[in-house]
């Protein structure tokens, strides 16, 4: 696992395991407010409570990014997050990567067991699913890509998270692949292009209807 200096001055990890940066290299922070928080926080209005399934946590940026943005737009937004995620390795790195999210310390404390609010399951994410509870307002799905990962980008991990997501629930991810938005689809999704940021080709929206 090695840090990398992405170009909007974040850091991501290299997975030599699956030969894939964690992050766009364009941005790590920038992917993670784009990409994830900024669809998220805009399906949420109007709510006090949100649940979020945060699925291949890795360093957290996607709940830190949308912890950030949620509690600007609404100071009274009470947010219960669970992240499911499977190297150790990196729950460590995130105790010493300088992210610059306000709510970073919340992750490092989460890593610590000292954060009630967010839940950090290690493990297989097709097992600890089952540990995860729900019904979740958001879901961030952020597995390496599906050419590496296809058994997490598959119909029956789709339905499995379909199942704890609640009725217009929505899950943000970073790929548009056709096999796996035909899997989300057939597992109830309606699935639709996410934002494109710069020039990168859109990622996915899922909402649960
Ligand atoms: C592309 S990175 C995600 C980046 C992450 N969202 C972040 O903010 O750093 C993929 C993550 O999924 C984790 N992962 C891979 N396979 C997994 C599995 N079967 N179950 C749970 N986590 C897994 C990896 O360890 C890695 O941390």
């Amino acid at each position: 696992m090695r840090n990398i200096l992405t170009k909007d001055g974040s850091f991501t990890l290299y997975s030599e395991e699956h030969s894939e940066y964690y992050h766009s290299l364009t941005g790590a922070e920038e992917e993670a407010r784009e990409k994830y928080a900024q669809p998220g926080v805009a399906a949420i209005r109007g709510k006090d409570r949100v649940r979020v399934l945060d699925v291949c946590f890795g360093l957290g940026y996607n709940t830190a990014a949308f912890l950030d943005m949620a509690e600007d737009e609404m100071s009274r937004i009470r947010v219960e997050a669970v992240g499911l995620e499977n190297d150790p390795a990196v729950l460590r790195e995130i105790l010493t990567t300088p992210a610059r999210f306000r709510s970073y310390p919340r992750i490092r404390a989460a890593v610590r067991g000292e954060e009630p609010s967010i839940r950090i399951i290690l493990g297989d994410a097709r097992q600890t699913i089952l540990q995860a509870g729900g019904p979740f307002d958001l879901v961030f799905f952020d597995p390496f890509s599906p050419k590496r990962q296809p058994e997490l980008w598959s119909e029956a991990f789709f339905r499995e998270i379909a199942v704890r997501m609640a009725p217009g629930a929505l899950l943000a991810t970073y790929s548009c692949a056709k096999a796996a938005r035909e899997h989300m689809g057939a597992a109830g999704l309606s699935v639709a292009d996410g934002p494109v940021v710069k020039r990168w080709a859109p990622g996915t929206i899922a909402r649960k209807v």
